[in-house]
C-alpha cells in the first residue's frame, strides 16, 4: 500500500483488524521498522485524538513524528493551477508538498470540507493535491469526504466487542448546533459494508447520506425501529447532503438517552457535545466504548504505517 485515503484503501478488513489488535497487544513489536523515518502530520484543522494518536502510532514505530497547523502558521496555500496568485495565497501546493517531501517519508493530512461547495469537496481539492504533488506517501487524517483513520478504529473496536457472529450495528444521527460533515457517517458506512455485520442507517428525512456511499444500505428515518435489537449504536451529527451544508432542524428528540439505547453500546468518535448529542447517563456508563474507541485510534494508525513502511521503496 502506498497511499491510506480511504476505507476503499482496505483489501481485507478482517485482516487488518486481526493485524491491528497484534500490535495492540505488542505496540513495541516493530519500533525499529521506522527508524530514521520522519512523519509529518500537517493540519488544516483542529483536532485531539487524531493528532496525538497518529504521533504515538509513529513513536511506537521508531518514526520521528513532526506537526504543523497549517492554516494558523503556515503561508497560505493555493490548490488552483493557472492562478494569478494576487490575493491571500502566498505559495502554490506544487512548492510546498514537493519541499515538505524532502522533509518528511509520510505525510498525513487533515482539511475538512468547505460545505457550502459540494463540488469543491467532492473533488477532494487538498488530498488530491497532496497525492498528486507529494512524492512520499500520503495518508488522510480527515479530508472533506472521509475519515479512514476512524472508520478503522470503529471496525477494530466493534470486533473487540462484539458478543455473537452477526451484530446489529445502527448508524444513528443525532443533533448538534453546528453545521458538521459528512465524512466520519462515510468512512462508518464503508467500513461496515466491509464486516459481517447487520447494518442499518437512522437519520431524520433530510439527512441521507450521499447515496453512492450508502448505497443497499437500510436507511431508516424512524429512529425507534432501527433501534430495535441493536448491538451497537454509533452516534455522528452531519448536516445535510441533499440541501448540502445545511441544518434544516434541530430534531432535539434524536438524541441518544439510556432509554433508547437499551443493551446496546454507545459509540461515537468524539469530541461529543453532553446532552446535546447524547445524554451524560450513557457517557458516564458501562455502555460507553468511546474512550475504548479512542484508545484505538492509535493502533488503527499504527497498522496504516506500519503497511506504508513495509512497501517503502
Ligand atoms: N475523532 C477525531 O478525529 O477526533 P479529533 O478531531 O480530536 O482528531
Amino acid at each position: 500500500m502506498k497511499n491510506y485515503t480511504s476505507i476503499q484503501n482496505i483489501d481485507n478488513i478482517n485482516t487488518w483488524i486481526e493485524e491491528a489488535k497484534e500490535l495492540k497487544s505488542n505496540p513495541l513489536k516493530y519500533n525499529e521498522l521506522g527508524k530514521n523515518k520522519t512523519l509529518g502530520l500537517l493540519f488544516f484543522n483542529s483536532s485531539l485524538r487524531t493528532r496525538l494518536s497518529t504521533q504515538k502510532a509513529a513513536l511506537n514505530l521508531g518514526m520521528n513524528p513532526i506537526v504543523m497547523n497549517v492554516s494558523g502558521d503556515a503561508w497560505g496555500i493555493e490548490f488552483a493551477d493557472g492562478t494569478a496568485m494576487n490575493g491571500k495565497t502566498a505559495e502554490h501546493i506544487k512548492e510546498a508538498a514537493a519541499v515538505v517531501s524532502q522533509y518528511c517519508d509520510i505525510i498525513a493530512v487533515r482539511a475538512f470540507p468547505t460545505l457550502t461547495d459540494k463540488e469543491k469537496d467532492e473533488s477532494e481539492e487538498v488530498l488530491r493535491s497532496f497525492t498528486k504533488y507529494a512524492s512520499v506517501p500520503i495518508v488522510n487524517m480527515e479530508s472533506a469526504t472521509g475519515h479512514p483513520l476512524q472508520g478503522l478504529t470503529d471496525a477494530i473496536t466493534i470486533s473487540e466487542h462484539a458478543k455473537i457472529s452477526k451484530p446489529k450495528v445502527v448508524l444513528s444521527w443525532a443533533p448538534h448546533i453546528k453545521a458538521l460533515p459528512h465524512a466520519v457517517g462515510n468512512s462508518f458506512v464503508q467500513a461496515m459494508q466491509k464486516m459481517d455485520v447487520n447494518f442499518v442507517i437512522a437519520n431524520p428525512e433530510g439527512y441521507d447520506l450521499n447515496p453512492q456511499i450508502t448505497g443497499d444500505t437500510p436507511i431508516y428515518h424512524d429512529q425507534e425501529e432501527a433501534f430495535k435489537d441493536a448491538d451497537f449504536v454509533y452516534t455522528k451529527n452531519w448536516s445535510s447532503y441533499s440541501q448540502y451544508g445545511k441544518i434544516l432542524n434541530i430534531n432535539a428528540d434524536w438524541m441518544i438517552t439510556k432509554e433508547k439505547l437499551g443493551n446496546a453500546k454507545f459509540m461515537h468518535c468524539l469530541p461529543v457535545r453532553r446532552n446535546v448529542v447524547v445524554e451524560d447517563a450513557v457517557l458516564d456508563s458501562d455502555s460507553s466504548l468511546v474512550i475504548k474507541q479512542a484508545n484505538n485510534r492509535t493502533y488503527a494508525a499504527q497498522l496504516v504505517l506500519k503497511k506504508i513502511l513495509e512497501n517503502y521503496v
